[in-house]
């Protein structure tokens, strides 16, 4: 089995986030460029950010990504972004089949996978989430959901390519409640061997998501074949993200 190097930390913004917001950024940037780079860290920001954020942050060690795209390059799509806008604002990652898009937006592993190959094309790194409900995690289900979910939303026109997978549990995320570290390490196991499967080699890094904290990062960031943690409320604050950072 393949274990990348480096860890990736990715904070994901969701709905937050104003201008005003950039001084946070600016801070961690500061921070970062006086340590060592032991991780790769980025930060996705809602749209509206990220071309100030690439601005502001240029040439420091945070990289910037979006949190979805659409699949198609132009079009009429009001509202929707596509990968190669997010490229031409500078992201270079991009997140995609995050639940709250699965759920809220009721997007497909089909979706997603179009989704994945739309950021190829515009040569973004995808960041692609699979995890499970409460109901799937109580009925034992969780390990093949999640093996389903994986290999129906990555396109097979990945091999060779960049990328990244992301364990978010559902049910964790945003409620304090985490998977033990024994969990955890199942799944992320079970995710390396289904991508050793069709991408053998890739050492595409397996985050790990869902109430990821300054107080348990380290603990999680540790166990076997977390490739990094993709962090959503304690990355708004750059105290709590630059301790995440820290732990990996
Ligand atoms: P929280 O870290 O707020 O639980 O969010 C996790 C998440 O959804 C990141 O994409």
């Amino acid at each position: 089995m393949t274990t990348p190097v480096r860890k990736l930390i990715a904070g994901n913004w969701k709905m937050n986030g104003l201008g005003v917001d950039l001084l946070e950024t600016e801070r961690l940037s500061k921070a970062l460029t006086a340590e060592p780079a032991h991780c790769r860290v980025a930060l996705c920001p809602p749209a509206t950010l990220i071309e100030r954020m690439v601005r502001e942050l240029k040439g420091g060690p945070v990289e910037i990504g979006g949190q979805d795209c659409r699949a198609e390059a132009s079009g009429a799509f009001t509202g929707d972004i596509s990968a190669e806008m997010l490229r031409d604002a500078g992201a270079h990652l991009v997140i995609l089949g995050h639940s709250e898009r699965r759920t809220l937006h009721h997007e497909t592993d089909v979706d997603v996978a179009a989704k994945v190959g739309a950021a190829l094309r515009a040569a973004l790194e995808p960041v692609i989430c699979v995890g499970e409900t409460l109901a799937q995690r109580k009925s034992g289900d969780a390990l093949s959901v999640v093996v389903r979910q994986l290999r129906e939303s990555l396109p097979a026109l990945l091999a060779g390519h960049r990328f990244a997978v992301a364990y978010e549990p559902v049910w964790a995320i945003g409620s304090g409640l985490t998977p033990t570290l024994a969990e955890i390490e199942e799944m992320h196991r079970a995710i390396r061997e289904t991508l050793e499967a069709s991408f053998a080699g890739s050492g595409a890094p397996i985050l790990y998501g869902g109430s990821v904290k300054p107080d348990n990062a380290a603990q999680i960031l540790a166990v076997k074949e977390v490739g990094g943690a993709l962090v959503g409320g304690a990355s708004l604050k750059a105290a709590d993200f630059l301790e995440i950072i820290r732990a990996a």
